[in-house]
Formats: C-alpha cells, sequence, structure tokens
C-alpha cells in the first residue's frame, strides 16, 4: 500500500515537472514566435512590472480577480492589426488558447480568465480605439477597442443628428457589445447596435484579416449576436448610423412598490412594448434604505426621441398612471443623453465619455429571462418579497418595435416577436470573494421560483449577460454538439445550429474556444 503511494506520488510529480517544463518551453516558443515578429514591445509576461496593472485594468467582476483565478501565460496589446495576426499565428503554432478581451465586461469573466489550468494568451485590445466617422455614407469604422461612451463621444462631435442603438453602460466595450448583439435605449426604433453593422474585418484562424466580402454571408451573419471569442478577433465594425432629433427627452421617476407602485409596473407591462418606437421606458427594481429600513423601490427610466411636449402628450394618452409631469422632463441633445443613461456619468460633462473611467467594480453575478405573458399583480407582490430577502436587483427592458419587426433569424439574436421584455438579475456585493457561494445561491433561488413566468421550452436567455449556469463545455472545449444544445439553445433557439456549422466551417480545429464557446458541427460536402 505504501509502496502504490509512492510510485504514485512520484509518478505525479514526474507528471507535473514534465507539464511545467512542457509549458514553460512552449511559452518560450511563443515568445520567440513573437519577438521573431516585432512584437516584443507589446509582450507583458508575468515578469513584466506593468503585467498586473494591464491585467486587472478593465477587470469589471472581482469574482474572477483573485489569485486562484488562472492567469494568462502572456498579454498582447496590439497597436496594429498585423500584431493581432502575429499572436493568432504563433499561438495557434504553439498550441496556446487565446482570450480576446475588448472592453472587459464579460459577466463571467471569460475575455481574462480561464476555469481550468489550461495555459493562455490574453489578446487585450484596449489600444485598438480608433474611430472613423464617415458624414457621406452615414457610417462609421470603429475598432473593438473602443468603449461604447467614446463611440458615442466621437460620433456626436461629426454631426448633431447621428447617433446608434448605444447601450446603457458607457465603459462596455465594443467588441464584446457587437458580438453578443447590443441592447440599449434606441433598440425599439432601432434595434440591436449588431443590427446596425453593415461590415467588418476579422482575424481567423489563419492570421488572415477577412473583410464581408472576404468572409463571405454566414461568418458575417454569425460574428452579430453570435457571442463573443468564437469565430475569430473582430477588429473593427461598419456601422450604419442612425437619424436622432436635435432635442430628445429624459425623465426618470421613482415610486415605492407598495400597491399603487405594482400597479403601475403591472400597467407597463402591457404597454411598454407597444409604444410609439420613439419611446423607451425601462424598469429598475431595486432594494432603498428609508429610515433604517430596507423597501423595494422601482424606478422608471425613459428616452424619448422627440420634445417634451410630444412626450407629456403621448404618456397622458398611454400611461397616465406613471403621472408624468413637465417638471419630470429634461429636453437635451443625444450625446447629453447618453450621459444621463450611463448611471455613474449622470450630472457629468459629456468629456467624461471620453476619460475611460470605469464602471464601478464589484464582485457580482448575472442572469437573464425573457417575458412574453404579463405578470399578475400578485405574482408581481411576491417577486419584491424574494427580491428583497436575497437583496437582488432586477433591471427590466422593453422590447416590441423594431426588436419585434425584425425577423428571428436575420441575426443570431432570436428573442424578437412575442416577447414583451427582458429582466436581467443584478446580484451585487462588496463583501469580498468569501461571500460569493451564498449571493450566488441566492441568485439562482430567485431564478428557479420565477421558472413559471417567464419563457420556456427553451427558457431563454441573452448572451450578452453571460451565465455559465446554463451549461458550459467541460474540459478543453471537449463538449460536442449535443451536449451544447442546452445553453445554445437558450442564447440562440433555431439559429444555433446554423453557428455550430458556420464555426465548422471556419474554425473546425476549435481554435478559438472558452467554457460556453460554440462547437464545431462539421459541414457535409456536398
Ligand atoms: P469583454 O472584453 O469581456 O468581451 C466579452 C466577450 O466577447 C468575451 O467572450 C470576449 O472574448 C469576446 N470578445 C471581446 N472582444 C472581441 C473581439 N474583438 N472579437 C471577438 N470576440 C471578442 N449589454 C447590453 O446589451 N446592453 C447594456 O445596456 C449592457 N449594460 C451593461 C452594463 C454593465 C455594467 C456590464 C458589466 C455589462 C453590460 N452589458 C450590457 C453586457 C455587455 O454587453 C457584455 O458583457 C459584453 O460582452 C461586454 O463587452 P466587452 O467588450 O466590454 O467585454
Amino acid at each position: 500500500m505504501e509502496f502504490k503511494l509512492f510510485t504514485y506520488t512520484v509518478i505525479t510529480i514526474i507528471l507535473a515537472l514534465s507539464l511545467s517544463f512542457f509549458t514553460s518551453t512552449s511559452s518560450n516558443n511563443f515568445l520567440d514566435c513573437i519577438s521573431q515578429r516585432n512584437l516584443s514591445n507589446v509582450v507583458f509576461t508575468p515578469n513584466n512590472t506593468s503585467y498586473s496593472t494591464i491585467l486587472q485594468s478593465t477587470i469589471q467582476n472581482l469574482r474572477f480577480d483573485t489569485p486562484k483565478n488562472p492567469k494568462p501565460l502572456a498579454i498582447i496589446t496590439p497597436l496594429t492589426y498585423s500584431h493581432v495576426q502575429s499572436t493568432i499565428i504563433c499561438s495557434v503554432q504553439f498550441k496556446h488558447q487565446i482570450r480576446i478581451r475588448s472592453g472587459g465586461h464579460d459577466y463571467e469573466g471569460l475575455s481574462y480568465t480561464s476555469y481550468e489550468n489550461t495555459p493562455f494568451i490574453l489578446l487585450d485590445l484596449n489600444q485598438l480605439r480608433s474611430v472613423t466617422v464617415d458624414l457621406s455614407t452615414n457610417t462609421t469604422w470603429v475598432e473593438s477597442g473602443a468603449t461604447l461612451g467614446e463611440l458615442s463621444y466621437m460620433v456626436s462631435r461629426k454631426s448633431n443628428v447621428l447617433g446608434f442603438p448605444t447601450g446603457e453602460c458607457t465603459s462596455v466595450g465594443v467588441g464584446g457589445q457587437l458580438s453578443g448583439g447590443g441592447f440599449g435605449t434606441m433598440a425599439r426604433k432601432y434595434g440591436l447596435l449588431a443590427d446596425n453593422v453593415v461590415d467588418a474585418l476579422l482575424v481567423d484562424v489563419n492570421g488572415r484579416i477577412l473583410d464581408r466580402d472576404l468572409m463571405g454571408e454566414d461568418l458575417f451573419w454569425a460574428i452579430r449576436g453570435g457571442g463573443g471569442g468564437n469565430f475569430g478577433v473582430v477588429l473593427s465594425w461598419k456601422i450604419n448610423l442612425v437619424y436622432v432629433p436635435p432635442k430628445v427627452t429624459v425623465f426618470t421617476i421613482s415610486k415605492m412598490l407598495d400597491a399603487n407602485g405594482t400597479k403601475i409596473v403591472h400597467k407597463w407591462q402591457y404597454i411598454a412594448h407597444n409604444l410609439t418606437e420613439d419611446l423607451f421606458i425601462n424598469l429598475v427594481v431595486s432594494p432603498v434604505q428609508v429610515s433604517n429600513t430596507t423597501i423595494l423601490a422601482v424606478t422608471f427610466n425613459s428616452l424619448f426621441l422627440g420634445t417634451k411636449n410630444e412626450l407629456i402628450a403621448t404618456m397622458n394618452d398611454r400611461f397616465p398612471e406613471l403621472g408624468l409631469q413637465e417638471k419630470d422632463c429634461i429636453e437635451m441633445s443625444w450625446i447629453e443623453s447618453v450621459v444621463y443613461h450611463s448611471v455613474y456619468l449622470k450630472g457629468q460633462s459629456v468629456d467624461a465619455l471620453i476619460e475611460r473611467r470605469p464602471w464601478p467594480k464589484n464582485y457580482s453575478k448575472f442572469k437573464s429571462d425573457y417575458v412574453k405573458k404579463p405578470i399578475s399583480e400578485e405574482t408581481l407582490e411576491k417577486i419584491w418579497k424574494w427580491c428583497l430577502e436575497e437583496n437582488l436587483i432586477l433591471a427590466i427592458e422593453p422590447h416590441g418595435g423594431k426588436m419585434s419587426e425584425i425577423d428571428e433569424s436575420s441575426t443570431p439574436y432570436p428573442h424578437r416577436k412575442g416577447n414583451l421584455y427582458i429582466i436581467q438579475y443584478v446580484m451585487q456585493w462588496n463583501e469580498g470573494f468569501n461571500t460569493t457561494k451564498e449571493h450566488v445561491a441566492s441568485i439562482r433561488r430567485v431564478y428557479e421560483k420565477m421558472t413559471p413566468f417567464v419563457s420556456n421550452n427553451p427558457r431563454e436567455a441573452y448572451v450578452n449577460f453571460r451565465d455559465l449556469d446554463l451549461g458550459t463545455n467541460g474540459n478543453a472545449c471537449g463538449t460536442g454538439y449535443l451536449q451544447a444544445l442546452r445553453w445554445g439553445n437558450k442564447y440562440f433557439m433555431g439559429n444555433f445550429k446554423r453557428l455550430a456549422m458556420v464555426k465548422g466551417k471556419v474554425d473546425p480545429i476549435n481554435y478559438f474556444c472558452n467554457e460556453q464557446s460554440i462547437p464545431p458541427l462539421p459541414v457535409p460536402d456536398y
């Protein structure tokens, strides 16, 4: 018995030593490959003093910024497209996985860490962030490393009547936002941000740069909502800009969730998806402190693409229960409304959009659901109780309008007609990593209780609100198509098979893989 244990221990040590030798040898070879291609000035290894600062710079979720989280063998911060090509060529050659990071807001940290101890390289696109606006075609080319705030700012500097359906968090990266779809305050008028992309440049698994013509329509379809990190590195995107009036109107109204507050939310479910496409009203349900007691409040945030008077007339006609008054309404330019809706920048000048200030960091876990039938007042009351017990926030965004007009297979985002709204469950805490288990258990409990009231078969989810509870790829991205259907069906429904077939065609070796990446489905030769 003792001899067996000894033999086992010796074998384990030999294996560990040979693995570390292999790892360091192959990483040296990788670094040699990179330096032969003149990338030395953009490579940061753990020996470099800037390594940790760069790694942590855009980690949004502190849950994945602990000493236990696997760290990259090297971070590459490309300054040119050829740097990206060289990184892909060398890491494919030396079989290192890659993590692609634009803004670092991935809810499960998939852009900068790994859940296994597989060596990986972090390709951080932070420095690739130029924005070029072309007023002759009303389009813009934007590099993936730009934030939504930077893009909004640059567009607004060129025109006060052009914009794009941006998201509500201005520090989110363009690369991740577009890869998963991109929902925001103009979605009811213009769809997702990805619905407005007309061209892109991508580095594929062979290190080639492909534009829309070269990549073909299948791959171009897949990258506009099929989820980040699946098909290649998207360098830049060409977006059709849309008309915004010189003056828009915003309001924020909070109500306590007593009987009357619940009635208003109940009514909102019937009208928010049905209003004029110019009007967007979302809800945030959150616990607030009122003289030593925690109660729930609901906040209605709105963007109206028109004047104060038009808004008040519409609200009096369609949603008088909210009691909107002139004093609640503020007219401003579209770019000012981007700052207004970016919660943490509210009240600051538009210049704050290009200061690259991160959204306040905390520990967090998110989940999502789609609702197709209004929830009764009685059930809403129960939901408030669960949120209060678990200290959970709900961010609820209306669909309808343009979102319902776009066919569910036109991009990989399938949650179109028939959806009243999406619920985002938000669990955030600052007590440190040690309390992760209980907070994650809390959000899971509420999600479980919500089952009868949300979409089913499948229970749909939004890929940009990444949730590994829905299923993962297991070791070394090894899961096949059938197992991945478990989560793939929820994010993409009928589009999942097409995504897997595109993957099979453009990345048959499954190089671009992570815990929840699309598995390659072999494409038959006809
Ligand atoms: P990050 O860099 O972490 O990338 C996310 C994923 O995309 C990763 O898998 C990554 O590998 C991949 N990826 C990144 N760049 C890529 C590239 N160039 N090529 C290929 N793959 C790439 N969403 C929304 O629709 N509307 C909203 O209003 C909000 N609001 C919001 C607020 C806050 C505070 C957070 C933290 C998140 C949101 N989101 C959101 C969700 C957000 O859209 C989602 O997390 C995005 O994937 C983040 O994109 P980043 O580039 O910042 O993330």
